[in-house]
């Protein structure tokens, strides 16, 4: 019987390890949620929706639907304590409905699988400009020069493939090392390290003299620009950077400690992740601005303002340098939580060590994410439905599969789990959590089909 199995606290205990502190979970799922959909998506996405009134939608997005949803992903981990896919046949079965609450898990691991596909190309050009600042490609450039590199670097399938293959290899190396070795390590001073760098690049962004303008871009809404789709994007933006409504958060939350506060550890992920991107339109809009840029220029934005700053500010090589690093190490965070439920699976269901899982689900996205290698390059002409490959398998992934995800995991936490059930992973029935129950049952999922069927026009 599976309730015997939960033994006498009537929890179970992970099968990978645990981390090793509540501070420890907070760093990894804050390592998983801070990465390039902070620093290189989110400014490039609310440049191109026109700014202020698309980054509302997305802060009320991240809080009234992202963090509820947040709450029940880690709450159904814990409870279940298995790769995704197990954990919501265990619990649905165990909670009286059925098995097939596994399709959720599966959809998380195809989503993890697609999203690294294409995160790890541009993880590879950040790798890339680690190269560039090191040799002091930036100084002095002017705005076309850095445009000129850019699309020179992108243009060329093969050094995209090589960036994209190295970083697919760091990636699989510290999912093969484990849990507490490896994941937990890789985050401890990384997302710290992110906001004092950032802090001084908003200083230089308040010297450009362009400052007003670039703030103004980002807090005055424009509610005439922003169309149905462009909220469908923000909140796809919302569930992607907080890295849910794919069971990552439900793989990590599998290694969670019993005593932890599930409340306050997402509300620390939640404003950790929040204030980062944040920051980073504060400090790309100026830059845009000061030099004449198009804030709607797409994926390359990040790539051609920062460079700009790096290159014209002194000591301007060592910055970049740092910078490029730690966003590679974003990434690299990042990446381990889009490769765990699949390598959690395969370790689970298919008797493979941890290390044969991490090769082979790192082969597998290494190959699928030629498709992103040649999206701006060979392939660039090559469009469909949204665009190029990557833009398909972006709007996909983020604005499809992310936002079912989270409908299916707040219904099933909210609805489908008993209150016990819930009541006891969240510490108990006060104000909070009949605040995270309302939220969870009604706000989220109606929200997110509300938007999701006006976007696709069906209402
Ligand atoms: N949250 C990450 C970012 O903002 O870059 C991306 C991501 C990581 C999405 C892990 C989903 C995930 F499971």
């Amino acid at each position: 019987m599976l309730s015997q199995q939960a033994g006498d606290s009537g929890r179970r205990a992970s099968l990978h390890g645990n981390w090793s502190s509540r501070m420890a979970f907070i760093l990894a799922v804050t390592g998983s949620a801070v990465g390039l959909g902070n620093i290189w998506k989110f400014p490039y996405i609310a440049g191109a929706n026109g700014g202020g009134a698309f980054v509302i939608v997305y802060l009320f997005c991240v809080f009234l639907i992202g963090m509820p949803v947040m709450m029940s992903e880690i709450l159904i981990g814990r409870r279940g304590r298995r790769n995704p896919i197990a954990t919501m046949a265990l619990l649905g079965e165990e909670e009286g409905s059925s098995r097939q609450w596994q399709w959720v898990g599966v959809l998380g691991v195809l989503g993890g699988i697609l999203i690294l596909s294409y995160y790890s190309v541009i993880a590879g050009w950040t790798l890339a400009y680690v190269e560039r600042s090191i040799t002091g490609q930036f100084t002095g450039a002017s705005a076309a020069e850095i445009g000129a590199l850019f699309a020179e670097f992108t243009g060329d399938w093969k050094q995209v493939a090589l960036a994209h293959t190295v970083f697919m290899a760091l990636a699989t190396l510290v999912v093969a090392r484990g849990v507490e070795r490896g994941l937990e390590q890789a985050v401890r001073f990384m997302v710290p390290a992110l906001l004092v760098l950032m802090l001084a690049l908003l200083g230089y962004a308040i010297s450009t003299g362009s400052f007003g303008r670039g703030v103004a871009f980002l807090i005055e809404p424009n509610f005439a620009a922003l169309t149905w789709d462009g909220v469908l994007v923000a909140m796809g933006q919302a569930f992607f950077t907080l890295s849910i409504g794919m069971g990552a958060v439900m793989a990590y939350g599998a290694y969670l400690p019993e005593e932890t506060s599930i409340m306050h550890a997402s509300a620390a992920v939640v404003i950790a992740d929040t204030g980062i991107a944040v920051l980073a339109g504060m400090v790309i809009f100026p830059i845009v601005f000061a030099n004449g840029l198009d804030p709607a220029s797409g994926p390359g934005l990040v790539f051609e303002t920062l460079p700009l700053a790096f290159g014209q500010m002194s000591g301007g090589v060592v910055f970049a340098t740092i910078f490029f690093i730690l966003l590679v190490f974003a990434a690299w965070t990042s990446s381990l939580g889009l490769m765990e439920p699949a390598v959690a699976w395969l370790i689970e269901h298919r008797n493979r060590t941890r290390r044969q899982a991490a090769v082979m689900v790192g082969m597998l996205i290494w190959i699928i994410g030629f498709g992103t290698v040649l999206s701006f390059n060979e392939l660039e002409g090559f469009r469909f439905l949204r665009g190029t490959i990557y833009d398909n398998v972006d709007y996909l992934t983020s604005n499809v599969m992310l936002p079912l995800g989270g409908v299916f995991i707040s219904i099933f936490a909210a609805w489908v789990m008993c209150r016990n059930s819930t009541a006891d992973e969240l510490g108990g029935a006060g104000n909070a959590y009949r605040a995270w129950r309302f939220l969870a049952r009604f706000v989220a999922p109606i929200a997110i089909l509300f938007v999701f069927f006006q976007a696709v026009g069906v209402i």
